[in-house]
């Protein structure tokens, strides 16, 4: 007999996992969450999560709610750790509750209830009472095989059933509750059985044990789908429907050519099924709810690369891009993301059954990696946004790179992010430099430049350049996209954001003095701070020229990214006199440009610009 569930649950609800796990673990705010180094295993980046009502760390796997933590923590047994955590609650353990001997051997017996009940949905399948049943599935067009190979079932329309075929085995309707195959009412008394009139899908953890079940209704009805309830063995956020199957299917030996099946992410148990049934042995689905970043984990210990399908509807693109942020906080260089996108209204289930599977693996085979359907996904449908829309779009775009941990990927989010903000949404009327997309479009990663990786002196410059233009303002619209580009330490970014955003509106000062007037009104002032040396100096605003203020920025940029840089120059310096506008105010840019350009050949940087 367990300690009272109810006093469990109180005291979890009376703990706050963060400061029990915060005494232990130096903890930082990450989003709604927190992070640290994880206690259980030596690590120096931060890989362990506290949420809400439980850690998890994705360096080593350990994972629980804040009994387990200390048990784990000091070693305790279950009854200690209740007993630490409820005295320093100013809880008392309920002494009439006999408290837990056999923990283990307990789970072992729901596993064992649960066997029982499969045995007796899996045969009733075949028998008369489950000819409906059967013929449901035969109709959706699975095989035998696949019926068998699934363990699928039928749970007899008849209430009650199922206790009476389990009570001769000694099985009680209370362990059939805490298995989850009844309901119970408030007091956790066992109600009625969860399933009957239904197909089963047992639902088996990645190492193949019954944890769970869902049941499909027969034809149209409401709920469609019914899933098993949380249990001590079936916990939802973790599991992945299919991937016992799954796992096996991408790590089996085989003939050297041949490679392992992609592990794909669907909707539905019938898409699962489907796709296995055509060859997709590597598909999974979670159960109803959006993936969790636990899941995500369990995804990527079998492929480095898992295809995430969606429906290519709103919801669908929806649901892809919840996905998208639940994924990039995670994201490292060695596992990512693929996302298929679906034509509208079709599930896989769907498209196997009326086009084929040659025609679905095309769908599987084109997937594009995160990094170029993001972009996508999170402008899709805009056309021509206002100044507004642009400013809000390219904050967003900036967040959603900043969700990555790892630097150089969340750069290469980033850069390529922006780029293709500046080829779709390139401004009219300011003498940009392309139309169309980028020519020499830069792959991700052609960030700064290797010569270039001394921070201090990557900071200066970039410093040196906020500094210029905030004495001449007038320049940001001139230095938006590259700007934009600039892979900025915290401190700097929200002055960009404060430039960007008034040049968007055209509500930028147009002289130094005026700009520092309107960031003082605003109370923005303190965007300026991180610019000042030491000694308060720094802001020696209105001695430099225009030009020579362009081509130091433009300078200073060809130091950060200069093979870019001068690829960009030449291009825009052909294309100025292939186009033969004879724009004087253009070819004044474009000389700042030439000239910066020039200084970088001759190396190092002339005495006036320091
Ligand atoms: P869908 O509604 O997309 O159904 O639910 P489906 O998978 O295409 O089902 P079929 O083809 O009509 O049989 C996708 C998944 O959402 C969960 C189930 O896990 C289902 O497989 N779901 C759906 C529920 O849990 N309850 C529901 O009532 C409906
Ligand atoms: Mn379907």
């Amino acid at each position: 007999m367990a300690i009272d569930s109810n006093f469990l649950d109180e005291l979890r609800a009376r703990t706050p996992i963060t400061s029990v796990i915060g005494r232990r673990v130096k903890l930082a705010r990450s989003g709604r969450n927190w992070k640290g180094c994880c206690p259980f295993h030596g690590e120096k980046t931060p890989s362990f999560y506290v949420y809400d009502d439980h850690f998890h760390c994705f360096g080593c796997g350990v994972h629980g709610d804040v009994i387990s933590f200390v048990m784990q923590m000091e070693g305790k047994n279950f009854p200690e750790a209740v007993e630490e955590l409820s005295s320093a609650a100013g809880m008392e353990v309920p002494k009439d509750t006999r408290v837990m001997r056999e923990q283990v051997a307990h789970v072992r017996s729901l596993e064992d209830v649960l066997e029982a009940a499969q045995a007796v949905w899996s045969a009733a399948l075949y028998k008369p009472e489950g000819r409906a049943g059967l013929d449901y599935l035969l109709g959706r067009g699975l095989t035998r095989e696949t019926i068998a190979a699934f363990g699928l079932g039928w749970a007899s329309a008849g209430r009650g059933q199922l206790v009476e075929a389990l009570a001769p085995q000694g099985i009680t309707p209370e362990q059939m509750a805490q298995a989850g195959l009844m309901r119970v009412d408030e007091d956790g008394q066992p109600k009625g059985e969860l399933f009957w009139g239904r197909v089963t899908f047992p639902i088996r953890d990645r190492k193949g044990r019954l944890v769970s079940f869902g049941g499909r209704i027969l034809g149209d009805g409401q709920p469609k789908y019914l899933n098993g309830p949380e249990t001590q063995l079936f916990s939802k956020r973790r599991l992945l429907f299919g991937l016992d199957r799954a796992r096996a299917a991408v790590r089996a030996p085989r003939p050297k050519g041949v490679v392992a099946p992609d592990l794909i992410v669907v909707e539905g148990y019938m898409d699962v099924i489907a796709l296995h049934q055509a060859g997709f042995t590597g598909a999974v689905a979670p159960l109803g709810t959006a993936l969790t970043p636990e899941q995500l984990e369990v995804l990527w210990q079998v492929d480095r690369a898992p295809i995430l399908c969606f429906d290519g509807d709103g919801a669908g693109r929806r649901a892809a891009v919840k996905a998208a942020e639940t994924g990039l906080p995670l994201l490292a260089p060695d596992h990512t993301l693929r996302i298929c996108l679906l034509p509208d209204g079709e599930d896989p289930d769907s498209l196997v059954r009326q086009r084929g599977a040659a025609f679905v693996a095309e769908f599987f085979a084109g997937a594009s990696p995160l990094s170029s359907v993001l972009f996508d996904l999170l402008v899709g449908g805009v056309t021509s946004p206002g100044p507004e829309e642009r400013a809000a779009l390219r904050r967003r775009l900036a967040e959603v790179a900043a969700l990555i941990p790892d630097k150089a990927l969340a750069s290469e989010y980033r850069a390529t992010l922006f780029d293709r903000f500046f080829a779709t949404f390139r401004q009219q009327g300011r003498g940009k430099q392309h139309k169309g997309g980028r020519p020499n479009f830069v792959p991700p990663g052609a960030v700064q430049d290797s010569h270039t990786v001394d921070m201090d002196q990557v900071r200066e410059q970039q410093r040196l350049m906020l500094l210029l233009l905030v004495e001449h303002p007038q320049l940001v619209a001139e230095m938006e996209e590259a700007l934009c580009r600039l892979d900025l330490p915290v401190d700097f970014a929200p002055l960009r954001g404060v430039l960007l955003d008034l040049s968007a509106d055209g509500r930028l000062p147009q002289t130094g003095d005026d700009l520092q007037v309107w960031l003082k009104e605003h109370g923005q002032e303190a965007t300026l701070a991180p610019l000042m040396r030491v000694d308060g100096t720094g802001l020696s605003h209105g001695d430099v020229e225009i030009v020579a203020a362009r081509t130091r920025w433009w300078h200073f940029y060809g130091l950060l990214y200069r093979d870019q840089f001068i690829r960009e120059v030449t291009d825009d310096v052909a294309r100025f006199f292939s186009e033969k506008t004879g724009d004087t105010s253009q070819w004044q840019r474009l000389q700042a440009r030439l000239e910066a350009m020039e200084r970088l050949r001759r190396g190092g940087l002339d005495d006036a610009d320091i």
